[in-house]
């Protein structure tokens, strides 16, 4: 068996232009567009990219973006400064703030900082104890993402056995509790796991997160499975330059899953994608506007 490839780029192209239209019926309802706003400490070159990215995303989608750039040695009193007035903002409806941070910022007191209303990202502790506890708030993107596109080739999720290798507040967690939300048996896998193969065996739905390139051998895969490789992992490439792999051997896990997701273009694009929705919802939720069915699944946590 071959398995279906899952296109996320696709995916993340149509959940884009469905925020889009929604953003320009928010733009009626409101009289303004909603708001994101980006801080970028530092100049890390994967970082730049990525906020790059959200930039151009955000105005593609109709919204306004608030871009700060700080040098590297910016205190951490001077970004909690920051923070302070993107919260009191009123054009502002979501704050990210890039992570990571340089070391001497304590990264935890800037994500606490954030207005939970406005913290798109859903790494706030409100957050996560909303998500943890079902009530609605914001889904970190990536696990959102993923869950999208899980959702899509595996409608019916109750009961299988799910195994998320990895548990990072950014992805492993979120991704269990939304799979534990989904009524699937859920696993969490980590580096001191004693059988990750004897957990992934067992797994109908694997998601790869631990940043290992290729640690996921194809001959661990259940046959059938459905395989969430979040991992981007840039290695060298035979016969010379770099490559993006992820944390599944994809030529192997391709034979033997029912469906998997390619790095890249698998998950990594509907991260930017859930971020625009999310501050899309965050911009509705603060005037009152109704959310636009057409940005969710149906059942669409968050
Ligand atoms: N760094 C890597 N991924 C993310 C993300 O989703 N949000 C933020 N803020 N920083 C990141």
């Amino acid at each position: 068996m071959t398995a279906r490839i899952i296109d996320g780029k696709a995916h993340a192209a149509a959940l884009r232009a469905r925020v889009a239209t929604a953003v320009a019926g928010f733009r009626e309802a409101a009289g303004r567009a909603p708001g994101l706003a980006v801080v970028l400490v530092g100049e890390d070159p994967a970082s730049s990219v990525y906020v790059r990215s959200k930039n151009r995303a955000t105005a593609e989608a109709g919204m306004r973006g608030f871009e700060h750039r700080l040098p590297a040695d910016t205190g951490e009193a001077e970004l909690l400064a920051l923070v302070d007035r993107l919260n009191a903002d009123p054009g502002v409806d979501g704050i990210l703030v890039q992570l990571p941070l340089p070391p001497h910022v304590d990264a935890s007191a800037v994500i606490t900082r954030i207005d939970p209303d406005k913290d798109v990202d859903g790494f706030h502790p409100v957050n996560v104890g909303r998500l943890a506890s079902g009530l609605p708030g914001f889904v970190p993107c990536t696990p959102l993402g993923s869950l999208m596109l899980l959702r899509d080739v595996r409608p019916k999720l109750a009961g299988l056995d799910a195994v998320v290798i990895g548990r990072s507040g950014i992805v492993g967690k979120p991704m269990a509790q939304l799979l534990l939300a989904e009524s699937c048996t859920v696993t969490i896998a980590h580096s001191r796991t004693r059988d990750l193969a004897a957990c992934v065996r067992r797994a109908d739905v694997v998601v790869a997160a631990v940043g290992v390139p290729g640690l996921v051998r194809g001959d661990w895969i259940k046959p059938g499975a459905t395989v969430i490789d979040v991992g981007i992992n840039r290695t060298d490439r035979e016969g010379g330059g770099t490559m993006l792999v992820g944390d599944v051997d994809f030529a192997g896990a391709v034979d033997v899953a029912g469906a998997i997701t390619p790095v890249p273009g698998g998950v990594g694009p509907m991260t930017i994608a859930c971020l625009m929705r999310n501050a899309y919802v965050s911009a509705c939720r603060r005037d009152g506007v109704a959310v636009d069915g057409r940005v969710d699944a149906s059942g669409t946590p968050g």
